[in-house]
């Protein structure tokens, strides 16, 4: 799909569908098209009573008057009711009822209001963001007619005045490589869990880092390194898996960084609970559970791209959860690389014990500035917040806020969550330091962030529990079933600091 800016006149692009968006009860926004045009459409909009009500559609063929072959009316509602999430969502919906006419190229109107409220840059981006994401689909596994009939849009133009062009150019390139990038996690989650072994994923780390010309650096360490090192929490879930754990670490250091941020994501290439067995039910979607790592990746194939001044570092401890004879048992204690150890009472609580691993390396090995994890932690935050908002715990205020500011950037929801310490107390052990799961039956996404917690020191840190939004159980407007990318273009935003 390729982007292009153009200040002409919309009447005279010629195209398969010309986008116009419309403001509830605003039909005279609409007035800088030709005036025969409009007279016909005022007269259809009528007929068909459409006010420009959120996702309510208007297709008209405009008979030589405009030099589009269709034309789309799509409401976008109130205006005192806009802002950056309706942006996303509005133009993914009309994106979405566009495609299904197959056309190969397409324009839309950017419209004045929405660079008044937001910098041109911003609304750019996110137009680019949400035309890409929301025209995703992964058919690679389809029969030869599906593959056939796919024709994806060939080129989007994106009509605004020509005093915006050069800001504009910069939010079309940002936006394209955010985008990508999440479209590189979205395929990385949807690819079926036999594939994308943690070996898989360290090749594709490997990848990045050849790809990059060497800017980003990946050393990948084997179980005995691993073993070497004392992360035994994280062996401990790899156990039972025929398939060897790799850890992963990846690093940019650009010259002249006066921070080093850590980015760790959890990497359960399939998550069956191991002997504590999960339902059938709930392992269906358990190839997800890398969908964190699969976010780290994205942000380092884009890192080279941006070439954002700031030392990150990436690390994925990646293993499969499997029952097996050599399995993790309820009852084992584990010691972490930090010393402290783990009671196991719950083989399927197994995303902390191998974050447990990967934060103790940070903070020993990295003495980074920031920690940000991303992990698919626990079901108890779907509870809480659904399946689209991203449940945030941290230490430091500054940190989270920046976090949250990021999120809303870009339009993912991230939501600040209490690391309430006296829940502390329902993870302690009598055999041990901590054991993984809690006392009783509430809070469960609190007392897995204050379990990561005992293993990131004073350092500042955020932990995201994407449990909910790494993966759309359905069609939504800015994704299709499967793997969602979250969290990729919230770090990208993040480092590049434009907050
Ligand atoms: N990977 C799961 C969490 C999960 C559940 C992610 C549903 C996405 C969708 C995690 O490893 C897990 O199994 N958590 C348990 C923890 C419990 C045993 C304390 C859970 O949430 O049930
Ligand atoms: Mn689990
Ligand atoms: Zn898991």
């Amino acid at each position: 799909m390729k982007f292009l800016l153009k200040p002409t006149n919309p009447e005279k692009l010629e195209v398969d569908v010309l986008i116009k968006y419309c403001w509830e009860g605003e039909f005279s926004n609409v007035a800088s098209l030709p005036k025969a045009f409009l007279d016909e459409l005022k007269t259809l909009a009528e007929k068909e009573e459409f006010k420009g009500k959120e996702s309510q559609t208007l297709f008209v063929y405009p008979k030589g008057d405009l030099a589009a072959y269709k034309f789309f009316l799509f409401g976008i509602g109130k205006k005192e009711e806009f802002d950056i999430y309706k942006l996303y969502k509005l133009i993914a919906t009309s994106i979405k009822r566009v495609i299904d006419t197959k056309p190969a190229k397409i324009a839309l109107i950017v419209d004045d209001y929405w660079m008044k409220k937001y910098p041109v840059e911003r609304v750019i981006q996110s137009v680019v963001e949400a035309v890409n994401l929301s025209s995703y689909k992964f058919i690679k596994y389809k029969g030869e007619e599906e593959q056939k009939n796919n024709r994806p849009i060939e080129e989007v133009l994106l009509s605004l005045s020509a005093p915006k062009l050069t800001l504009g150019e910069e939010g079309m390139r940002k936006g394209e490589i955010f985008s990508n990038s999440t479209v590189f996690a979205r395929d990385l989650i949807n690819e079926p869990p036999e594939i994308t072994s943690p070996s898989y994923l360290a090749d594709v780390a490997l990848n990045i880092a050849k790809e990059s010309k060497n800017t980003v650096k990946v050393k990948i360490m084997d179980k005995d390194e691993i073993a070497k090192l004392g992360m035994n929490s994280f062996l401990g879930v790899a156990s039972g898996s025929d398939k060897p754990p790799k850890f992963i670490h990846l690093s940019y250091k650009p010259a002249g960084s006066s921070k080093k941020i850590v980015l760790i994501g959890k990497g359960i290439t399939f998550d069956t609970g191991g002997l504590s067995l999960k339902s059938a039910e709930h392992m269906e979607t358990m190839k997800l559970d890398m969908a964190g790592a699969a976010a780290i990746l994205a942000v380092f194939h884009a890192i080279t791209l941006l070439n954002p001044i700031i030392e990150v570092v990436g690390l994925i401890a990646a293993c499969e959860n499997m029952p097996s004879g050599k399995a993790l048992k309820p009852g084992d204690i584990l010691k972490a690389m930090n010393g402290k150890t783990i009671e196991v009472l719950n083989t399927d609580a197994e995303g902390r014990l191998t974050l447990a691993d990967a934060i103790s390396y940070a903070n020993l090995k990295e003495k980074p500035d920031e920690i940000i994890d991303l992990a698919t932690l626990t079901g108890a935050c779907m509870v809480a917040l659904g399946d689209d908002i991203a449940g945030m715990w941290g230490n430091n205020t500054k940190l989270i806020d920046s976090i949250s500011k990021s999120g809303e950037n870009v339009g993912e929801w991230v939501w600040n969550m209490p690391l309430f310490s006296d829940y502390k107390s329902l993870i302690k052990s009598h055999i041990a330091d901590v054991k993984n799961i809690q006392t009783g039956r509430y809070g469960g996404a609190i007392t897995a962030a204050l379990f990561l917690a005992e293993f990131v020191g004073d350092t500042p840190w955020v932990h995201l529990d994407i449990a909910g939004p790494a993966f759309a159980e359905r069609d939504t407007p800015l994704s299709s079933i499967g793997g969602v990318g979250f969290g990729v273009r919230t770090l990208l935003e993040y480092i590049l600091g434009n907050l």
